[in-house]
């Protein structure tokens, strides 16, 4: 039992079994209809178990049984039973067809797993477990087989009918029906299978393969959005020439269609040969969509195309080895991403994902190692752990094998597994094989969870002229794993002499960067015969997922913020200045709000003429409340609040001249180049600092912005000064929001960044803005989209959720507890900050506590948000 009281399953990864039967082909026939669809299902199944087994499980859920039939005979009572999470077939014959009908409801599916019906259209969603709500089945992804597909619906209202693979046939029936026949020529687990049906415009564009084939691109949208389309086919075409180029990968059917969506879970999904997407990943034009969605386009395009190698032709044996396809599908996509833009500029943007989602995560209740060991419900742990965690993982290994030798290792992946569901292990046995070469500490960084402490300490001898370098690790305990082992960490690093050039390291044969490998608890290096004094540059380019303790001073910080040319390092020593200065100032009001290193560093940035715009911006952006919080034992709510605002302020009014003068020069027409992209970021910072700095003034910089708001010719501009003037605490901005609204209401995405940025306003009078909002006449409970801009964002308001008085979290809890009944796994995901708790002082922890436990107590309480909430407070 548990604080919900109930007793969920628990699945463990120990006792995995292999199937005892598999099928060799099903065939669906499925009659769409809002209401009542019914789906005939054929299987082709034969045991490979070697003994016959007693019973054979099926997968189903939610389903509404009307027939059963064995090799063509209806089957006996006897012969089956029903149970709670499908069906039994009672000593099933060695080799059979089972052919079943049922009946499901797809417009009442707002959970948005399996078939669904919204928007007008019909779609489906099958990973992880959503294919039994279609038909009961062996729906694991180690059992796959060859699927044909007959989608048969109304003509006016669902011209477009599609499923995996190739179109086979169509044809008209009576009634004003349609149907047409699909076939997937490659065997697959049915998470990956997927159909669609309804009135959908399509966009055109073909591809030719290294070796010469044609295939033939389609991205179906609604026909307004057909104008919209031209970045996802861009970053379409560039993901498929980079795996063929970097990987040596081509696609492998004639047709690629993806399909968007308003209403999904999450952010896109690798379906065989048919990708449906959650539509803020596939529509963008300047006018309403920031290069940041841009950006985000161009990463979950490239992140869903790879899959059709790492997930869909090798995939996965049982659902813990999730990482085997996340892990490394966002590590090829940040390297895409990293290759297409700045590599520096992107490797600072994942980092800073990694620890805004993923370190908090690894130091809380619902800390789980990499590949995890048990679950109730599998849909808690598509995690910042198993994505961004995975990724830094499979990196670590690329930083320690090389280019060459881990791409071969690739190669033999593919080699070995391909058609295969496979697991972590042999991820890594093909790394090891490949280049004869010892990984197995990787196994424990893949078993273990939490973020490992890094110490460094090192010291220059000048009668020696040496330097000697000590890294010491330790991980803390997590839950359920009280005792940690040493992990491989590569520390890539280098010395800076004092002008700050790297010096030739004589240990790698005169080379000025190299990578130690850290293994044990503690380990020293010692570099001799250097021209002078050093300072060190560690850990660079983040090559490893841990927290460095680098015990260097204000000073050195300042030096390699100037300095060091690792733009990681960089970026992370201004951020170093930043944090200590904001903890000071936490710690003590009085304190001053800019100090003289940082300000010196601040200045050093804004007058160096070599730095990449988008790079500027990067290092002269404040590390967020969340960040600083995270640094301290307590999380001072209104101190980190306060502390940040009076930095950006006295930032804001010590450069001011430097701040106008970016503002006015980085103005110019839209364009969408990378320059032009950092260019207007760091515009727009500069707006930000100039609108602190003024304080309480109406004048000046408010004025830009309004100014900006109105006649901005794209929405990163537009959106940053409404976001500015919307989210200021002495501006009246009704006029600005209600313009934006009444601008843009006919487009979703758009209203979405009206709706969060409403509630990420840092006042206690969000609260009751944001009760309005969940009543005004665009908010739907049903569009995840829309929730989580609302929701998502409250959550992510640190004085407004973490209110003292405990209003927001009493707030929070009780619009969980709805959309629980709605769509638990949306709800389950935007209840994890409600875990955090422990983060807090003890009147904020009691108030956390409270709301678990009136979530808790739910009646009808979903398995999806049960088990967060059972792992939040054991
Ligand atoms: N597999 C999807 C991805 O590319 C994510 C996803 C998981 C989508 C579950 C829907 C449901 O990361
Ligand atoms: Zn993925």
């Amino acid at each position: 039992m548990n604080i919900s009281g109930s007793k969920a399953t628990v699945i463990r990864r120990g006792d995995y079994q292999a199937p005892s039967y598999q099928v060799s082909e099903i065939a669906l026939d499925v009659r769409l209809d809002p209401d009542n669809t019914e789906v005939h299902t054929r299987l082709q199944l034969h045991r490979i178990a070697p003994e016959p087994v007693a019973e054979l499980h099926l997968d189903g859920e939610s389903l509404e049984l009307l027939g059963l039939q064995r090799d063509g005979q209806a089957l006996a009572e006897s012969a089956y039973r029903l149970t709670e999470g499908g069906l039994l077939l009672l000593n099933p014959p060695e080799a059979f067809i089972l052919e079943s009908r049922v009946r499901i409801h797809p417009r009442a599916n707002t959970a948005l797993s399996g078939l669904y019906h919204a928007g007008g259209q019909f779609l489906t969603q099958c990973e992880a477990e959503g294919f039994r709500r279609i038909t009961y089945y062996l729906d694991r992804p180690d059992c796959l087989a060859r699927f044909t597909v007959t989608l048969h619906a109304p003509q006016d209202s669902c011209p477009v009918l599609l499923a995996n693979g190739n179109c086979m046939a169509t044809g008209v029936e009576e009634g004003g029906w349609h149907w047409a026949r699909w076939e997937d020529p490659y065997p697959k687990p049915a998470y990956l299978f997927a159909m669609v049906a309804g009135d959908l415009a399509v966009v055109r564009d073909r591809y030719r393969t290294a070796s010469g084939r044609e295939v033939a691109l389609e991205i179906y949208v609604a026909e307004r959005d057909t104008g919209a389309c031209a970045q996802a086919m861009d970053s379409l075409k560039h993901a498929m020439r980079w795996d063929e180029e970097v990987y040596g990968r081509e696609y492998d059917l004639n047709r690629y269609m993806i399909v968007a969506t308003d209403s999904f879970n999450m952010g896109a999904m690798e379906n065989k040969g048919l990708n449906i997407f959650n539509a803020k990943y596939v529509l963008a034009s300047p006018e309403t969509a920031t290069d940041s969605d841009y950006q985000g386009i161009e990463s979950v395009i490239a992140h869903e195309y790879f899959h059709n190698w790492t997930g869909n032709r090798v995939t996965l044996r049982d659902w813990f080895q999730l990482s085997l396809k996340e892990g490394l599908t966002v590590f090829r996509d940040q390297e895409f991403s990293a290759d297409q833009n700045s590599r520096g500029v992107q490797r600072i943007g994942d980092v800073r994902r990694l620890r805004a989602a993923q370190f908090p995560e690894d130091a809380g209740p619902l800390a789980h190692p990499v590949r995890p060991d048990a679950y109730s419900e599998i849909n808690n742990f598509y995690t910042a752990t198993v994505y961004e965690k995975g990724a830094e993982l499979v990196r670590m290994m690329h930083t320690l094998l090389g280019n060459v030798p881990f791409r071969k290792g690739m190669d033999l992946y593919f080699e070995r597994h391909d058609g295969h569901a496979v697991t972590i292990e042999d991820f890594i046995a093909a790394m090891e094989d490949a280049n004869q070469r010892d990984l197995s500490g990787f196994r424990r960084w893949y078993g273990q969870a939490g973020t490992p402490v890094v110490r460094a300490t090192g010291s220059y001898d000048p009668a020696r002229h040496s330097y000697t370098l000590t890294l010491h690790q330790e991980t803390p305990a997590t839950p359920g794993q009280p005792v940690k082992e040493a992990v491989p960490i590569p520390v890539r690093m280098a010395l800076l002499n004092t002008q700050g050039q790297r010096v030739p390291l004589e240990v790698v044969g005169g080379a000025s960067e190299t990578v130690l490998l850290l293994e044990q608890s503690e380990q020293s290096w010692n570099f001799a015969n250097l021209p002078g004094p050093v300072i060190p540059s560690l850990l660079r380019g983040f090559s490893a997922p841990v927290r460095l303790q680098d015990s260097l001073d204000d000073d050195a910080h300042g030096f390699l913020a100037r300095h060091d040319d690792d733009p990681f390092n960089r970026w992370e020593s201004m951020q170093d200045l930043a944090v200590k200065a904001l903890l000071a100032a936490v710690a003590d009001s009085s304190v001053a709000p800019l100090p003289i290193t940082l300000r010196n560093a601040v200045a050093a940035t804004l007058a160096d003429r070599q730095v990449d715009p988008a790079f500027c911006a990067e290092l002269l952006t404040l590390p967020g409340e969340d960040y600083i919080g995270e640094q301290m034992p307590v999380v001072a709510v209104e101190a980190i609040h306060r502390a940040r605002d009076g930095m950006m302020r006295a930032i804001g009014r010590h450069f001011a001249k430097e701040w106008t003068g970016l503002y006015h020069d980085l103005a110019a027409a839209y364009q969408r180049d990378g320059l032009s992209i950092g260019r207007r970021r760091l515009r727009n910072l500069a707006l930000a600092y100039l609108i602190a700095g003024e304080g309480n003034s109406r004048e000046g910089a408010i004025l830009h912005a309004r100014q900006q708001y109105i006649q901005a010719d794209n929405m990163t501009d537009r959106l940053a000064a409404f976001q500015l003037l919307a989210q200021h605490r002495h501006h009246d901005a009704e006029d600005v929001i209600l313009d934006f609204y009444q601008r843009w209401h006919e487009y979703p995405l758009v209203i979405d960044k009206w709706f969060a940025i409403q509630a990420a306003a840092p006042y206690p009078k969000t609260l009751r803005q944001v009760e309005h909002l969940l009543v005004h006449p665009a908010f739907d409970w049903r569009v995840p989209n829309r929730v989580r801009a609302v929701l998502g964002a409250f959550a992510a308001n640190p004085t407004v959720f973490h209110a003292a008085d405990g209003s927001g979290y009493t707030f929070f809890a009780e619009q969980i507890r709805r959309l629980d009944d709605i769509n638990p796994q949306t709800a389950a995901r935007l209840a994890t900050p409600l875990s955090r708790w422990q983060r807090y002082d003890a009147p904020r922890q009691q108030a956390m506590v409270t709301a678990l436990k009136i979530l808790a107590g739910k009646p009808g309480l979903s398995r999806d948000l049960a088990e967060v909430i059972q792992r939040s407070h054991p």
